[in-house]
C-alpha cells in the first residue's frame, strides 16, 4: 500500500505508526497531531529506528495538516483524551464525539476511498460517529476492541495454563466496555477447548479480569494502555493491506445479525481489502444471548447521549 495515515500522535497512535512501520505494511505512514511538532518528533524517532530495526516504511509527522494525508488508503483514527483513574470509557464521550467527527471529514475530504479503523473511545459509539460523519459504506468504517480485548484474555489463559499464548484461539464480542463477553465455548488451545483444560472457577475469573483489563492497566498507570492497542490495530491494517481474509473480533456496522440493527458493535467479521467483508454468525446459547444483549444495550445507551449531542 501506498500511504496510512494515522490521526493523533499519543501512545496509541504512535505505536500503532512504530509497529505499521516495523512490519512493513506501507511506503509510507503520516502521522498527524494538533500538538505542534508533537508528530513530526515521534515520526522521526520511529524511522530513525529502520536501520537498526530493517524497514522500509517511510515515517512523517504533520502538525495538522490534512493535505499530507491526501490519498491515503487506511486512516486509523486515536484521536482525543484517553481514560484516567476512575473513569469509564463512556465519560468520554462529550470531549471525543465533536473531536472524531471533525478529524473523519477532514480524513474523507482528503482520502475519500480510504478504509477508516477508529481506535478512540468510547470505541463503539465513536465508531458510530464517525460513520456518520464519513458518509461512506459501513464495511469501510469500523473499530478495533475486538483483537486488543482477545489479547488480554489469551495473555491470561497463556499465564494460567503456562503454554503459548500463539496456541491460543478465541473469540469475544460485544462493546469495549465492561460488558463485553469473551466465549469460553469458543476458545481452544489448538482445538482443545478450554473448559477441557480449566475449571470454571478459573475460566470465570480470567473473563472478569478480561472485561476489566483496560481499568486494570489504566490504575497501574494513570492512563490507558498502548502497547497492545497499538499492535491490535496494525494486525487489522496487515490483515487489510495483505487482503488476508482473517476471522476478527471487530467492532462492525451490525443490520439485524445477532437480531441487533443500526449499532456498532463487536462481533466475529472476515477482514480483507475492502474491509470488512462478511459478518460471522455464530451460534450463541442462551445465557450468552443474554450477555450480549446486555453488552449492546449499554453501548445504546451511549449512542443515546452521542444523540442528544445533535453533532449530525
Ligand atoms: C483499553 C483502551 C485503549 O482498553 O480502551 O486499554
Amino acid at each position: 500500500m501506498n500511504k496510512i495515515t494515522v490521526i493523533g500522535a499519543g501512545n496509541v497512535g504512535a505505536t500503532t505508526a512504530n509497529v505499521i512501520a516495523q512490519k512493513d505494511l506501507a511506503r509510507e505512514v503520516v502521522l498527524l497531531d494538533i500538538k505542534e511538532g508533537l508528530a513530526e518528533g515521534k515520526a522521526l524517532d520511529i524511522w530513525q529506528t529502520s536501520s537498526i530495526l530493517h524497514f522500509n516504511t517511510r515515517v512523517t509527522g504533520v502538525t495538522n495538516d490534512y493535505l499530507k494525508t491526501k490519498g491515503s488508503g487506511v486512516v486509523v483514527i486515536t484521536s482525543g483524551l484517553p481514560r484516567k483513574p476512575g473513569m469509564s470509557r463512556d465519560d468520554l464521550i462529550k470531549t471525543n464525539a465533536g473531536i472524531v467527527k471533525e478529524v473523519t471529514e477532514q480524513v474523507v475530504k482528503y482520502s475519500p476511498d480510504a478504509i477508516i479503523i477508529v481506535v478512540s473511545n468510547p470505541l463503539d459509539v465513536m465508531t458510530y460517529a464517525a460513520y456518520q460523519a464519513a458518509n461512506k459504506a459501513p464495511n469501510k468504517v469500523f473499530g478495533m476492541a475486538g483483537i486488543l480485548d482477545t489479547g488480554r484474555y489469551k495473555a491470561f489463559l497463556a499465564d494460567a495454563l503456562d503454554v503459548s499464548p500463539e496456541d491460543i484461539h478465541a473469540m469475544l464480542m460485544g462493546g469495549h466496555g465492561d460488558t463485553m463477553v469473551p466465549l469460553p465455548r469458543y476458545t481452544s488451545i489448538n482445538g482443545i477447548p478450554v473448559t477441557e483444560l480449566l475449571g470454571p472457577e478459573v475460566i470465570e475469573k480470567i473473563v472478569d479480569r478480561t472485561r476489566k483489563g483496560g481499568g486494570e492497566l489504566v490504575r497501574l498507570m494513570g492512563t490507558s494502555a498502548w502497547y497492545a492497542p497499538g499492535a491490535a490495530v496494525a494486525q487489522m491494517v496487515e490483515a487489510i493491506v495483505d487482503d488476508q481474509k482473517r476471522i476478527f473480533p471487530v467492532c462492525a456496522m451490525l443490520k439485524g445479525e445477532y437480531g441487533l440493527k443500526n449499532l456498532y458493535l463487536g462481533v466475529p467479521v472476515k477482514l480483507g481489502k475492502e474491509g470488512v467483508e462478511e459478518i460471522i454468525e455464530i451460534s450463541l446459547n442462551e445465557e450468552e444471548k443474554k450477555l450480549l444483549k446486555t453488552s449492546a444495550e449499554s453501548v445504546k445507551d451511549v449512542m443515546k447521549v452521542l444523540d442528544d449531542m445533535k453533532l449530525f
